[in-house]
């Protein structure tokens, strides 16, 4: 079943670069020129950056696979003659080709110094305002942004085009629904309905009939993308990137709907010597827990806590070393096929069933992330970003005297023990994911 799939992914990817080649080749011109500052009215203020003023902002990766804009600015789709094929013929061509945007324009990096990788899905405002959270922050300028996307999207891309205040890598998820639209692991015609029942799917002879979850139901693709997106991502970064194949610093885990304060970097360089100094085992250093923060941040923006790590709470801006990263790929099976779609519930699992030790973490006791997509999927209409981003500032902006603190030092160690997830979540029983997940750090 797994070489199955993985044979024929190959064999698609090899068959869908031949037959886009031509087409490229054929429109491989200059794309069009990115207009500059495209920000909308909520976006903070940014001081401008000298070094890039003069600059044109490069063409991005693909833009030679673009058709050219149409009078609406929708240029969505690559010329092929088969939309699904020319998305993953691009995919595969940029995850290959990985061009750095910006490199040129700052120094070399330091293989210690911090990198961001952000999983990126579909929505754009939330990106936008993390990126502009980024552009504000003092020694942005050091780190590398990788951006992992599991969509091709123009509007996504433009903004990835804007970034000036660092260099940029664009990676794509290869296995996205976008580009398996009709087949696993996409949604295909002949998978098995959610809710219908074994016996009920047995009858019916749909594919995963075998296979429904820990609660009696089937995978729903846009359920399952956002674990393998992750997985893939942490393999693709630690060892296919060129860009990192000497690093030797942290790297910290981001998703579009997070948002920074503007000393996130010095506060992660602290928290990161912090480690080497106070707690080697501590396998996480977070940049921060959930939910604004009660009262000024007087006698606590240098103070960090020493706590076991639990999802719950540190899912957000993780950052760790290679070392952690080794032994999570040493847990491949345990996190591909526990059955929880989760990732952060997944690793939960992880700490207390595969991991050498549960996890300890190191935790600014005032938060340098914060989260801008709270009101959750159900308030889609309602919910603002902006509205959001612009609290978060005027918090931040109320206790500016206490950011970038001259030193930090761990106030608080809790007595620690290993956590359990208290339940599993289910989504995550076929074994399709399983192989799938499973194969990625097999994958070149
Ligand atoms: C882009 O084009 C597609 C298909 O023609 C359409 O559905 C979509 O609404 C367009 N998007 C914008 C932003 O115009
Ligand atoms: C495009 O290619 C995919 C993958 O081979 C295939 O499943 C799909 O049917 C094709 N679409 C069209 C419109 O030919």
């Amino acid at each position: 079943m797994r070489l199955r799939i993985y044979k024929r992914k190959v064999f698609l990817l090899a068959l869908a670069l031949a037959a886009c080649a031509l087409a490229l080749w054929g429109t491989n011109g200059r794309g069009r020129r990115r207009e500059a500052a495209r920000g909308g009215t909520a976006e903070p203020p940014a001081p401008p950056r000298p070094r890039a003023a003069s600059e044109a902002p490069p063409p991005p990766p693909a833009a030679s696979a673009r058709r050219p804009a149409a009078a609406d600015g929708n240029a969505s789709a690559p010329p092929a003659a088969n939309a699904t094929l020319g998305y993953r013929s691009l995919v595969y061509r940029l995850n290959f080709d990985q061009p750095l945007r910006n490199a040129g324009r700052f120094p070399p990096r330091a293989a210690a110094d911090v990198v961001l990788v952000v999983q990126v899905h579909d929505r754009a405002e939330h990106l936008r305002l993390l990126l502009a959270s980024l552009r504000r922050a003092p020694g942005v300028e050091n780190v590398l942004l990788v951006l992992s996307h599991d969509l091709w999207a123009e509007e996504l891309n433009r903004l990835a085009a804007q970034v000036d205040f660092c260099p940029v890598l664009q990676v794509f998820f290869p296995f996205s629904i976008q580009l398996y639209p009709r087949e696993f692991p996409g949604h295909d015609p002949r998978d098995c309905p959610r809710d219908i029942g074994k016996a009920a799917a047995l009858r019916l002879g749909c594919i995963n009939a075998e296979y429904p979850d820990s609660f009696g139901h089937y995978r729903e693709a846009r359920f399952s993308q956002t674990k393998h997106h992750w997985w893939w991502k942490l393999h693709f970064v630690w060892e296919r990137v060129r860009a990192l194949r000497e690093h030797a610093g942290p790297v910290l885990f981001l998703e579009e709907d997070h948002y920074l304060a503007p000393d996130f970097y010095h506060v992660l360089k602290k928290l990161w010597a912090l480690r080497g100094r106070e707690c080697p085992e501590c396998q996480i250093v977070s940049l921060g827990g959930y939910g604004l923060v009660r009262g000024g941040f007087a006698g606590r923006a240098d103070k960090v806590e020493m706590k076991t790590w639990k999802s719950t709470e540190h899912n957000m801006g993780m950052a760790f070393g290679r070392d952690t990263y080794q032994q999570l790929m040493a847990c491949t099976d345990a996190f591909c096929t526990y059955d929880d779609y989760n990732w952060d519930w997944t690793l939960q699992h992880l700490t207390v069933s595969c991991l050498p030790k549960f996890w300890k973490v190191l935790v600014p006791e005032i938060p340098r992330i914060f989260h801008t997509g709270d009101c959750g999927m159900h308030h889609k209409k309602s919910c603002r970003p902006s509205t959001q981003s612009a609290k978060i500032d005027s918090l931040l902006n109320s206790n500016q005297q206490h950011l970038f603190p001259e030193a930090m030092s761990v106030s608080k160690r809790y007595s620690m023990a290993p956590l359990s997830p208290h339940v599993k979540n289910g989504g995550w029983g076929d074994i399709r994911d399983h192989e799938l997940c499973k194969s990625y750090r097999r994958l070149q």
